[in-house]
């Protein structure tokens, strides 16, 4: 099952993939992700990488349409794929069209989890993230048992660079103006559909898995 997971930064793209993973069985890729592993590893890509990701602007197409294409191409993402973060501008989206083409792969639904601006602020600053295994969490909306403590693997937990205010205001405007126009292109599609995010993370993963079975 190959699925898109749209959304805005914050609205839960990352915590629900880790949902439906452990459903369905398929990889979960997040260009965001692979990126922070780049930085990690101080290669040229995570150079080039963390100068965007720290102002909050997109990483060129060029670089971003490189690295999904090598992924995509890989043997687990023949049964599926989670895909997070990926499109993120329409020329990504004409891009992975031809990936797939050549791939002989097809989307089967793209899903956006909707959460409306004013919220996403505050998740972002409030996300932590485990060192040790990449569980996400919040601060009031899903904390661990123990302050700063993974509750899955006991590791540290950490806050992104790019989750402050001010990181998070440019990363909603260049959501707004690059992004958002993907609605329209997977609307018109007809493989769209949209969740409302503000619910409960579990009302989430369970409205997103009706749309994929519906
Ligand atoms: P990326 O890592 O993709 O960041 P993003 O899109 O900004 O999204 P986030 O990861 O911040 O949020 P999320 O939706 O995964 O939310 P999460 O589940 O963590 O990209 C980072 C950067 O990389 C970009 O700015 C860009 O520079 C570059 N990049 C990446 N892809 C690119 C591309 N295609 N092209 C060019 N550049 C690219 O949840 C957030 C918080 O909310 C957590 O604390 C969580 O616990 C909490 N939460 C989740 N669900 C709920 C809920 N239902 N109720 C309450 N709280 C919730
Ligand atoms: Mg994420
Ligand atoms: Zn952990």
């Amino acid at each position: 099952m190959h699925i898109l997971l749209m959304g805005p930064p914050g609205a839960g793209k990352g915590t629900q993939a880790a949902n439906l993973v452990k459903e369905l069985g398929v990889p979960h890729i997040s260009t965001g992700d692979m990126f922070r592993a780049a930085v990690k590893e101080g290669t040229e890509l995570g150079k080039q990488a963390k100068a965007c990701m720290d102002a909050g602007k997109l990483v060129p197409d060029e670089v971003t349409i490189g690295i999904v294409r090598e992924r995509l191409a890989k043997d687990d993402c023949k049964k599926g794929f989670i895909l997070d973060g990926f499109p993120r501008t329409v020329e990504q989206a004409d891009a992975l069209n031809g990936i797939l083409k050549e791939l002989g792969l097809a989307l089967k639904r793209v899903l956006n989890i909707n959460v409306p601006a004013a919220d996403l602020v505050e998740r972002a600053v409030g996300r932590r993230i485990c060192k040790k295994c990449g569980a996400t969490y919040h601060v009031s909306f899903n904390p661990t048992k123990k302050e700063g403590v993974c509750d899955d693997c006991g590791g540290e937990l950490y806050q992104r660079a790019d989750d402050t205010k001010e990181t998070m205001e440019n990363r909603l405007s260049v959501y707004e103006a690059s992004t958002r126009p993907l609605i329209e292109y997977y609307e018109k599609a007809g493989i769209y559909t949209e969740v409302d995010g503000r619910q409960p993370i579990n009302q989430v993963t369970r409205e997103l898995l009706q749309a994929l079975n519906a």
